[in-house]
Order: C-alpha cells, then structure tokens, then sequence
C-alpha cells in the first residue's frame, strides 16, 4: 500500500514511525514533513489546504491512502476532496470536522443526543454575552467558536475578566473565529483524552492520554500546544471510558448519522471527570499532539491496519491488542515558547540517539540545512519512550534528551507528575 501523510509535527512523523512498523507500507510519502520525518520518508512539498493539489500529487504517485494529520485541511475539505478522486482517507469530512472546527456546533449535538456536558449559551453579540455572564457569575469559560490554533478559550476567575475576553473576542483578538462565542459553564475535574476510530458506523477505542497543557512546572503559566503527555491515562478507568462511549460518544456518531454527515477518522474526545462521571470538554477531529506520540509508540505497527480498517468502513472487523504498557513523551521547546522565540538554532546530538520500539526522537519543527539540524518551531523535540510501567517509561525518555544538546531549548521536567 502507499500511503501519504499530510502534515509536519511530531504528530505526523508518529504516524509515518508506525506506518514503516507495518509491512503492507510499500511506500511513504509525508507533506511537507520535518527533518526527523525525512530521515526514514520521503517528504514531499505540497500545500496540505488546497485539496485539489493534494488530489493531483496522489493520483501522480499511486498513493492508495491519504492520513491527514492536523486539523485545518480537514476544516478546508480536502478528506472531501480526496474521497470523491477515490482514495482511501483517514480523516472526516469538512461537515464531521465541525464538531472541532465549531463549538457552538458540538454543543448543538450534546444538546440534541443529551450528552453530559458543560452548560452553555451561544452569542452573537457582546451585549447579550455580557448580560449571560451576569447571570451566571465567576469563574466561567469564554470560547470562541472557530478554529483559533488553541488559543481561543479564556478561563475567566472574575466577571470583569469575563467581559473583557468577550469585548476582545467580538473586537477581532481570534479573527473571524471570534464572530460567534460560546460561554460555558466551568466544569472542575481531572481532564483525559480519549482516542476513538469511528468508520461512520462503528466505534473503535484506541487508547487514553493525559497532557500538560501548561508551560511550567506544576501545570503553571500559559497554555501551550502540550508539554508531554502519557498514556494511559489512570483516571480513566475502563468503566468510566465504556461511560464515556454509552453517554457521549456513540450518542454523538448516531446524531451525525442522522443528519446525514457521518464521522469517520479518529475522534479525540477531551473529557472532564468528576464526581458526576464523564462530561464533554470538546471533539477535536484529529490524533493531539503529543498525545499521538504515546499512542503510536504503544501500538505500533497495528496502527496501520487500525487507520486502514477504518478507511474501509471495517472497525467491526478488527481488534486492538492491547500491550499492558505505559508511554510518556516529553516535549522540547525553543525558550521563549509559547511566547517569541528563536528559530534556527543547531541542535546536536540528534544523529547518535538509540530508536527502537522502546524509545524513539519524534521531531516536531526542525529543518535540515547543511547536514545541520535546526530548530524551525516553537515545539521543537518529542522524546517518547515505553516502558512496563509509566516511571520506566519517564526514566528513558528524560534519559533520551540528556543526549540533546541544545542550549536555546527546554522541556518541563515533571511530566506525568499527577500520574506518579
Ligand atoms: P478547549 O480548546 O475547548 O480544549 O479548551 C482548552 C482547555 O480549557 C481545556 O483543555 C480545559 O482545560 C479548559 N476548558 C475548556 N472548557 C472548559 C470548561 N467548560 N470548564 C473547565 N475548563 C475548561
Ligand atoms: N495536545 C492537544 C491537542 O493536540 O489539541
């Protein structure tokens, strides 16, 4: 089978890492890719959002299957796109994908197939947002509606806080993601993710992670894009992830189903626990990154026959074997991150680093330039490992970045703290 990968992260070269795992890949091709990513694909340039481009390079090199990585080209249509030219696709339609691309949208379908989740009201305007706010008091979750690259949600501790955040959201501060806003209800809780393949039909679990969205120790400071994840996630029991499918996520395929845009790809679902079970903190239509680091490293070469499963609407037909492991990533970001930082920066010691099943050097942003690696991101370096217990698991990836040297980056050093 050759396949293409759209994408450039950590992520991506995850996906491409155990895709090579499994001997029915013939070929790899990654767009655009990094320099981890060429290092065992080749990579291709391509605009991964103009579906038609993606269509013709496909058809140009026999590709039979089309991952896309990140959320955009899935916003923009081009899983759409490459359904009609007859590839296989691993991603949802630009209708499906709104389930992250809107959260007003997700919240009509909670509301519709009465799925547990925050309490909300959607605006238009900043009067009646601010009349809302009134009502319900602090603290309480400003949302944009759009696609804001993670950046969208303010948690408001003061209902001052809360009016400000809607005066920037509807003043322009996201773009047009902020033309509508969704206010909610603020949930408290411990948060996981939990990975389901969905073929449009069926629903297939595939794994659990938790991330640290927090640049700083003790999940302190700015969001980030994530910092490290792990996999499982403890808090996630069996009971409450078969909870989770029962109240949440079957609902939410079936509701799809019936307005006739049915789901398939892998749905990320991010939940909050508490006392009162699971409960909806949003869809993403797309692995995470880095949770996708943990999953792939725990499930290797199956990942391919899981994602080729699902392309071909047979989720029922197939089953994840399930190795009783733990996986941590930990992230390695240029200073300044999430804030300004420098690009460019020679990483060393890249070239020597032991990958196996064990333990593997994801790349995130880095190019190749003369022989040289260099960093070209804010997240820059994954270094993920497995192990048979979550502190094994943390010994070897740490034990990887010490063999990094690179004096314009850091990494969190208590990734999985909840956990341990
Ligand atoms: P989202 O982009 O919707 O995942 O939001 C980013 C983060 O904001 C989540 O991972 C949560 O930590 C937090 N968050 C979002 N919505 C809520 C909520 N209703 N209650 C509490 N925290 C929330
Ligand atoms: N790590 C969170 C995300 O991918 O959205």
């Amino acid at each position: 089978m050759n396949i293409l990968i759209l994408g450039s992260g950590g992520r991506e070269h995850a996906l491409a890492w155990a895709a090579l795992q499994n001997p029915k890949c013939d070929k790899l091709i990654v767009a655009p890719g990094n320099a981890g990513i060429a290092m065992i694909a080749e990579c291709a340039r391509l605009d991964i959002l103009d579906g038609g481009a993606v269509a013709e390079f496909a058809g140009d090199n026999a590709i039979d299957m089309v991952i896309v990585g990140p959320e955009a080209p899935l916003a923009a249509g081009v899983a759409d796109r490459l359904r009609d030219a007859g590839l296989l696709v691993f991603g949802p339609s630009a209708a499906a994908a709104r389930l992250e691309a809107s959260k007003s949208f997700t919240k009509e379908i909670c509301d519709a197939c009465n799925a547990p989740t925050a309490a909300y009201g959607h605006f238009t305007d900043a009067a009646a947002a601010k009349a809302y706010v009134q009502t319900q008091g602090a603290p309480i979750v400003i949302k944009a509606d759009g696609l804001a690259a993670g950046k969208g949600v303010i948690i408001a501790e003061t209902l001052a806080e809360a009016e400000a955040a809607i005066d920037d959201m509807f003043g322009g501060a996201f773009g047009g993601a902020g033309a509508e806003v969704v206010i909610e209800e603020f949930m408290t809780g411990e948060e996981a993710s939990f990975f389901v393949l969905c073929d449009g039909t069926n629903a297939l679990p595939i794994g659990t992670a938790q991330d640290h969205k927090r640049v700083g120790a003790g999940d302190t400071g700015p969001n980030t894009g994530g910092m490290g994840a792990y996999s499982p996630a403890p808090v996630l029991t069996d009971a409450l992830a078969e909870q989770a499918m029962a109240q949440i996520v079957r609902p939410t395929l079936a509701e799809m189903v019936r307005r006739g845009t049915p789901y398939q790809g892998v749905l990320f679902v991010g939940l909050m626990i508490s006392e009162k079970g699971p409960r909806l903190v949003e869809y993403n239509c797309r692995f995470g990154d880095p949770e996708c680091q943990v999953l792939m490293l725990r499930l290797g070469a199956q990942a391919l026959d899981l994602i080729h499963a699902c392309t071909e609407e047979r989720l029922d037909e197939i089953q994840v074997n399930w190795a009783d492991d733990h996986a941590m990533t930990v992230v390695m970001a240029a200073n300044g991150y999430p804030g300004d930082y420098a690009k460019g920066d020679v990483i060393e010691g890249l070239g020597t680093l032991p990958e196996n099943s064990s333990t593997m050097m994801f790349h995130a942003g880095t190019e190749q330039s003369d022989g040289q690696i260099l960093s070209a991101g804010g997240r820059v370096l994954n270094a993920t490992a497995r192990g048979a217990t979550l502190q094994e698991a943390r010994a070897r990836a740490y034990a990887l970045l010490e063999q990094v040297n690179w004096p314009g980056g850091f990494c969190r050093d208590d990734i999985g703290w909840r956990a341990l």
